[in-house]
């Protein structure tokens, strides 16, 4: 007997030398997520509710875009009906409950609540709208998530020029205080804006996402400065008006591909410190950085190109000492919408002038890595994991909450890829909070369900459950995805038929 378990013994160690032990690989999914981690899921606006014109809601740009330039999306597609969540948001509720969801994050559409972007005109129907909602969720114990703004910019102040006209922070500040006043007796979650870097993006090309306007390397810089303002405001405004008796977090959702040196030589090191400092730290490092302001490595970099292209000024904003200081240390959380990875090589590539030429690398996914059905999302992982130890590193370990993370198909029901994804994206993150002490405070997967895909209409599919876009009722089912996620949220961990070796 005690041969044979020194035999056992011996055969076990050796198994794991060779990496095969059945009882050593599975170490790292034995974690478990943490007593109270509030698992939920995310959609936005434009993207599920549909109901475009009714109740008086305002014109957005979106609206605008797949109206009058249909040809920028996919199949001509658009946003009137979407999920028509503007309608079913009963049934969504219930969809998050099936789930087990602790909270919705969900965006406000600002033309819906003030549909000429000015506080002046109220629309008490928008209002009514999302009173609606967030009672729903309350009542069936889920917690409101509101983004402010999730993209669809109010036309009429697209008019006034958008996101690059500084007064834009000014009025963005008046919507947030109306949303404030109304809703944030309830609401104890705002994100101010999802994915600045991504939206700015509509001033750097004509084809791309709203506005759709072609001034790469200024207009989605000044686009930029004023939302990072913007920001702040919001932040100062709950501080002085709303804290004390609402008690809520304001933070921001920044989104960041994770950069992988292409090789391990100091240009090539330094080129992917870029990547971070140009896509992420241009928000983050203002906000979230014991200095503040934006990175050096970005205004050096603007400032010389800008020079040596002719320009007698940098193309980037600059923020004065006071600003610095209005706008550092404004957010209570670090919101992280996170997908992918690239390699990354020192190089110019893009657009003169561009961020991504302003930034001097070259950035290539692996061909061996997982597909989605979106060319810009490889399955990457370990990416995940790198990243939350990049932003504890760079940002003194702030509360990062996962505010986005999720995989695109076709919309088959055995979403086999999308179960792939989360179990072993969630596993990456639960390393980071267990081996490498990141301080991980929540996750929203994007996306609860099926939805309008931006450019790519809905071609693309990103739901946990899935919606039937040629049914006028768009009937809501859920996919193999959805069970899993429901599992993983009841049992705090990955089912051990997911664990990887
Ligand atoms: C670079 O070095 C790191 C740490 O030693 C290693 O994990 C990585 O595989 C190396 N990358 C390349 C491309 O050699
Ligand atoms: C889903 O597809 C996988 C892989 O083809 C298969 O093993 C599994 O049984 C399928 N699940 C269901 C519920 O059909």
């Amino acid at each position: 007997m005690k041969a044979n378990i020194q035999v056992l013994l011996l055969v076990t160690l050796l198994a794991g030398v060779w990496g095969k032990n059945p009882f050593l690989k599975h170490k790292t999914p034995q974690y478990k997520f943490p007593a109270g981690f509030p698992f939920g899921a995310a959609t936005a606006s434009y993207q599920v509710e549909g109901g475009w014109k009714e109740d008086g809601k305002g014109v957005n740009i979106w609206d605008t875009l797949t109206h009058d330039r249909p040809y920028l999306v996919e199949n001509q597609d658009n946003g009137d009906v979407a999920c028509d969540s503007y309608h079913k948001y009963k049934e969504d509720v219930q969809l998050l409950k099936d789930l087990g969801a602790d909270f919705y994050r969900f965006s406000i559409s600002w033309a819906r609540v003030l549909p000429e972007g000015h506080d002046n005109i109220v629309n008490q129907a928008g209002i009514d709208y999302y009173n609606n909602l967030i009672n729903e969720l309350l009542a069936n114990g889920i917690e409101p998530m509101v983004t402010m703004y999730h993209w669809d910019l109010p036309q009429a102040l697209q008019d006034l020029g958008g996101w690059p006209n500084m007064q834009l922070a000014k009025y963005f500040e008046a919507y947030a205080r109306i949303l404030f006043t109304h809703f944030g007796d309830r609401v104890k979650l705002w994100i101010t804006f999802n994915e600045p870097l991504t939206f700015v993006s509509g001033y750097a090309s004509e084809k791309g996402f709203a506005p759709a306007i072609n001034t790469p390397g200024i207009g989605d810089y000044l686009a930029a400065h004023t939302v990072i303002h913007a920001h702040a405001r919001v932040y100062h405004l709950y501080d002085q008006v709303f804290r004390s008796r609402q008690r809520g977090k304001v933070g921001i959702a920044l989104n960041i591909n994770w950069c992988e040196p292409l090789t391990n030589s100091t240009e090539d090191i330094a080129a992917c410190e870029r990547y971070q400092q140009f896509n992420l730290g241009i928000y983050a490092h203002p906000i979230f950085s014991t200095e503040g302001d934006y990175p050096a490595v970005v205004k050096e970099r603007i400032s010389r190109n800008s020079a040596a292209q002719g320009y007698t000024t940098s193309r980037l904003p600059t923020f004065s000492p006071e600003e610095v200081e209005y706008i550092r240390g404004t957010s209570d959380f670090f919101g992280l919408n996170f997908y992918t990875a690239y390699y990354g090589k020192e190089g110019e590539e893009g657009n003169i002038p561009s961020l991504g030429r302003d930034s001097g690398l070259i950035t290539r996914q692996d061909s061996n890595w997982i597909s989605s059905a979106s060319t810009w999302l490889k399955v990457v992982p370990w990416g995940f994991r790198k990243e939350f130890n990049w932003i504890k590193n760079e940002y003194n370990n702030p509360q990062v909450f996962v505010t986005e993370n999720g995989f695109s198909d076709l919309g088959e029901l055995n979403d086999t890829g999308r179960v792939y994804f989360y179990t072993t994206y969630l596993t990456e993150m639960l390393k980071a909070i267990h081996e490498d002490g990141c301080n991980v405070i929540g996750y929203a997967a994007w996306s609860l369900m099926d939805n309008f895909e931006w450019n790519r209409g809905y071609a693309e599919k990103f739901g946990l459950y899935h919606v039937d876009f040629n049914d006028p009722t768009r009937p809501r089912t859920p996919k193999e995805s959805a069970k899993v996620i429901a599992e993983i949220i009841k049992t705090r961990k990955i089912p051990e038929r997911f664990w990887q070796d």
